[in-house]
């Protein structure tokens, strides 16, 4: 007799986490492994936010807080909207959760119905896939490749277009190709939707900051779309905060509702330090982030340049977030050191046994042919592990 439910034998293990798990495994049997396949900034969180959460504790902000979070945070996040985004939130329009992946997980939950379609330019998340189908949906991938900078166009948006679709989830910029949706990108991707009105968006932008483009559009911001968007993000990445699970939505206040009845059932309010600890992030000038990401489009193009280096892989430049995400296709159908490599399963998982170096497959981002490197590590480890890949692939 399973034990289990078919529920959770139907879902699959998280890649990134899966192989994290593996690298730290061969690194305690002693191995050399650089592992370059979680996606967390390798900075601490800034001192003035750790104040912050001291004085909470000290505060006794020690008890179970609202539900939805704390009005401040809430002000404070719709005072960050308005800041970076142009955008009109009221803290009605809010809800804070234990990580914007928990905000994701909650707006599928009480928006998606047994059948509902979800559009997924892919490469997408990892865990998107997992939470539509958790949530009785059914991922339509919509494949893009390096050659389009993996950014879909407004014809591919309107072919994958069905009675049944919901929803489109996209993050910009995106993990894990780094690509970065302009403005005028997305009036186009808008445009094709003014003519399904019953289509909404979750517009993930968990790494708006870590952006060297110049430019950041949240779609909310596109005429039309502020009451059929739900604009996510949270404070992990931007302020190297991944531990404190703190994420958060702005979103049409039916939905809002509907997230916070679903949350108070499953986890009530998010921890009540790192709430307290965040209205201090949001508040904060996006300035004081100036260091870290000059700090990551240093690597960025140091680990850029190292793969053009390297023959046989092809490259956008990714414009944000931390990764970046070769096309390794050329190599499929090879035989390396003995090893055939059929796909981007395989050669990654070369990649860490010959070079000692943990990547994780495009597969687990809806893309067969490419595999994932993330450059938050030092430019020394950087520079080591693809000069690994480098001879490994020789
Ligand atoms: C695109 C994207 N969205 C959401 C998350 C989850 O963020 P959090 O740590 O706040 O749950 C991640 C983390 O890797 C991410 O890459």
């Amino acid at each position: 007799m399973n034990h289990l439910s078919d529920r959770i034998n139907k879902l699959s293990t998280s890649q990134t986490l899966a192989m994290a798990a593996l690298a730290r495994e061969l690194k305690a049997q002693g191995k050399d492994i650089i592992s370059l396949s979680l996606g967390e900034p390798d900075f601490n969180t800034p001192d003035f936010i750790k104040e912050a959460a001291k004085k909470a504790i000290d505060e006794n902000y020690s008890t179970y807080s609202p539900v939805d979070g704390y009005v401040e945070l809430k002000e404070a996040i719709c005072r960050k909207f308005k800041r970076d985004n142009n955008l009109d939130y009221t803290p009605a329009n809010i809800v804070v959760s234990t990580g914007a992946k928990q905000s994701l997980y909650n707006v599928a939950q009480v928006m998606l119905n047994e059948g509902d379609e979800v559009i997924l330019p892919a490469p997408y998340w990892v865990s998107y896939y997992e939470i539509i189908k958790m949530s009785g949906g059914i991922p339509v991938e919509v494949p893009t490749s390096v050659e389009s900078d993996f950014k879909i166009t407004p014809e591919q948006l309107e072919k994958a277009i069905t009675p049944k679709t919901k929803m489109i989830w996209y993050s910009s910029p995106c993990n894990p190709s780094g690509s970065v949706y302009s403005r005028e990108e997305l009036t186009a991707l808008a445009k094709v939707l003014e003519k399904y009105p019953n289509i909404f968006v979750v517009a993930d932008e968990i790494y708006e900051h870590i952006n060297f483009s110049g430019t950041f559009c949240s779609v909310a911001s596109i005429p039309g779309m502020f009451d059929r968007t739900v604009t996510v993000n949270g404070v992990a990445k931007a302020f190297a905060m991944t531990g404190w699970r703190i994420g958060y939505i702005g979103a049409p206040e039916f939905i809002a509702k509907a997230c916070t009845k679903m949350q108070g059932q499953v986890t009530s309010g998010a921890n009540s330090i790192a709430q307290r600890a965040t209205i201090t992030a949001v508040d904060a000038d996006p300035s004081v982030l100036n260091d870290m990401v000059a700090a990551f489009k240093g690597r960025r193009d140091l680990v850029v340049g190292l793969i053009k280096d390297i023959p046989g892989l092809k490259l956008n430049v990714p414009e944000g977030a931390f990764y970046v995400f070769p096309d390794v296709s050329s190599y499929f159908g090879k035989t390396l050191r003995g090893t055939e490599i059929k796909n981007a399963d395989d050669f990654s998982m070369y990649l860490l046994a010959e070079a000692n170096v943990a990547t994780v497959t495009g597969d687990a981002f809806g893309n067969p042919n490419c595999i994932r490197f993330s450059y938050a590590t030092s430019e020394e480890l950087l520079t080591e592990a693809l000069r690994r890949i480098k001879e490994a692939l020789a």
